[in-house]
Parts: structure tokens; C-alpha cells; sequence
């Protein structure tokens, strides 16, 4: 382990320690870009935590967190931050959440940590170094009939209004798969892709912070990411297909057939 991706795994523990710890408290609720755009106190409280972290250590690095403005860095390296993914399920109490911690350095993603705090969960990956939960090797699922694969999807806060709103996509799907699950952490569907619980992923509309560690997870785990077309995933996160490598070609064609 770097001496970066070892600090991730420590901050994400100390964040999700956190999370865990004031789940059961009333929380402070805000709303951002729309009425279903929730921010909590406890957001705002790891976002602050994981920033003083890396900037104790490397005061050089660059940081993307989403509840903060960017900092530049001049040291090459960038921190892509979602310090609580899953704050939907954070505010109602429903247990299924995550930090998510991305390292990238030169525009290339290089490390990634994932941390379920309830579960004590600990998704890591360093890339050319394999996929681990916790210190076991992880590797996607064998899967490579559609029919037999359980999905994982997500809606973006713009669903209300959105026509681009993924609700076609999610038919299309309904219908081919074996299921489909929306458990409202990206993160989390993306580490559950690396470790064979979800076969693949898709989803419209996503940031930076809600996949970089994911990618470099499904990745090292074995599996591929891109975007609808089968190109680079977009650095916006706007469009990710997250596959166990097999299914990929399958995924592509229900995406280009409901789109016709
Ligand atoms: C959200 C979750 C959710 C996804 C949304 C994201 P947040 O992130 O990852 O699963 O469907 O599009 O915005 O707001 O909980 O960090
Ligand atoms: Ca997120
Ligand atoms: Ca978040």
C-alpha cells in the first residue's frame, strides 16, 4: 500500500467511525440543487474531517470534495472525495451508506477506498495491486447471461424534472435481468460490482466523487467501466457502465436498444 492509499483507508475508517456513531442522532437536513438534494450535518462534519486529514499529510495535494469548492494542488496528485455517499438513506435511517475515497494523479485514477461503516466494510484497491475487502482479494462475478445477473442502478436529484431521468433505461433492464436493486449509494453498487454481489451497474447524471474509488475497484477486481458507447468513462461521471467484463457487451446493447 502507498503511503496515500493507507492514509484513504485510515480516513475513511475515521469518517465512517463518524457516521456510525451519530446514525442514531436527530439530524440537521438541508437541501441543495433540489427539494429531494439532501445535505446533512453529518456531510458537512466528514467533508470538513477527511480535508484537514489529507492537508495535515500532504498540504500539497489537490482536493474534489463534494460538499466543498476544489482546491488545486501542485504536487500532481488529487483526492476525489464523496465524504458520505448515500445521504438519502442517511436521513431516513436506512442502513446502507459509505465513504468514498478516489486518488488520482495525473488524470489517471490510481487508488480507491470504500468504506461501509455499519457493515465495517472496507473496499480498497491500488491499481496493478488487485481489489481487496478488507485483506481479502475480491474479484467480480462469472455471470454472463443477463437473465441470471442482478443489477445495480441509481436516480439522479434532477428526476423530477429530468427527461433524460434513467426510467426507460430501468425498464429496460426490469425486463432482461434478473433484478434490479436501487440501494442509493453508487459507491457502494460499484464495490459490490468488484466483489461479485451485483454482476453490473449503470447510471446517468453521476460526479467524480461518486465513482472514482468504484472505478479503480471494478477494475482491479477484473471487471470494465465505460460509458453507454463502450468509450472512457466521462470525467463529469455523467454516463458509467460497471461490469464484470462478461456481462459488458450485453449491458451496451439493452443501453443502444432503448435508446433506437
Ligand atoms: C447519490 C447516491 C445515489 C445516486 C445519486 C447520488 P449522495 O449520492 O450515490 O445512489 O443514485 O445519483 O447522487 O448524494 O448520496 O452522495
Ligand atoms: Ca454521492
Ligand atoms: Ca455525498
Amino acid at each position: 500500500m502507498s503511503a496515500r492509499h493507507a492514509l484513504a483507508a485510515e480516513i475513511a475508517r475515521e469518517a465512517g467511525a463518524l457516521q456510525r456513531r451519530r446514525f442514531h442522532e436527530t439530524r440537521v437536513i438541508e437541501t441543495k440543487s433540489s427539494a429531494i438534494d439532501l445535505v446533512t450535518d453529518v456531510d458537512r462534519a466528514c467533508d470538513a474531517l477527511i480535508r484537514e486529514r489529507i492537508t495535515a499529510r500532504f498540504p500539497d495535494d489537490g482536493m474534489l470534495t463534494e460538499e466543498d469548492t476544489e482546491h488545486a494542488g501542485t504536487s500532481g496528485w488529487r483526492w476525489i472525495v464523496d465524504p458520505l455517499d448515500g445521504t438519502t438513506n442517511y436521513a431516513h435511517g436506512f442502513p446502507h451508506f459509505a465513504v468514498s475515497i478516489g486518488l488520482e494523479r495525473a488524470d489517471r485514477l490510481e487508488a480507491g477506498v470504500i468504506y461501509d461503516a455499519l457493515r465495517d466494510e472496507l473496499f480498497h484497491a491500488q491499481r496493478g495491486a488487485g481489489a481487496f475487502l478488507g485483506d481479502q482479494r475480491i474479484r467480480v462475478s462469472k455471470t454472463d447471461d443477463l437473465r441470471r445477473a442482478l443489477l445495480g442502478t441509481g436516480f439522479a436529484y434532477d428526476v423530477h424534472s429530468a427527461t433524460n431521468d434513467n426510467l426507460a433505461y430501468f425498464e429496460g433492464f426490469m425486463k432482461r435481468a434478473q433484478a434490479v436493486r436501487r440501494a442509493g449509494s453508487a459507491a457502494l453498487d460499484l464495490a459490490y460490482v468488484a466483489c461479485g454481489r451485483f454482476d453490473a451497474f449503470w447510471e446517468l447524471s453521476l460526479h467524480p466523487w461518486d465513482i472514482a474509488a468504484g472505478i479503480v475497484l471494478v477494475e482491479e477486481a477484473g471487471g470494465r467501466v465505460s460509458d453507454f458507447d463502450a468509450g472512457p468513462v466521462p470525467a463529469s461521471g455523467e454516463r458509467i457502465v460497471g461490469s464484470n467484463d462478461r456481462l459488458h457487451p450485453a449491458m451496451l446493447e439493452v443501453l443502444a436498444a432503448v435508446r433506437a
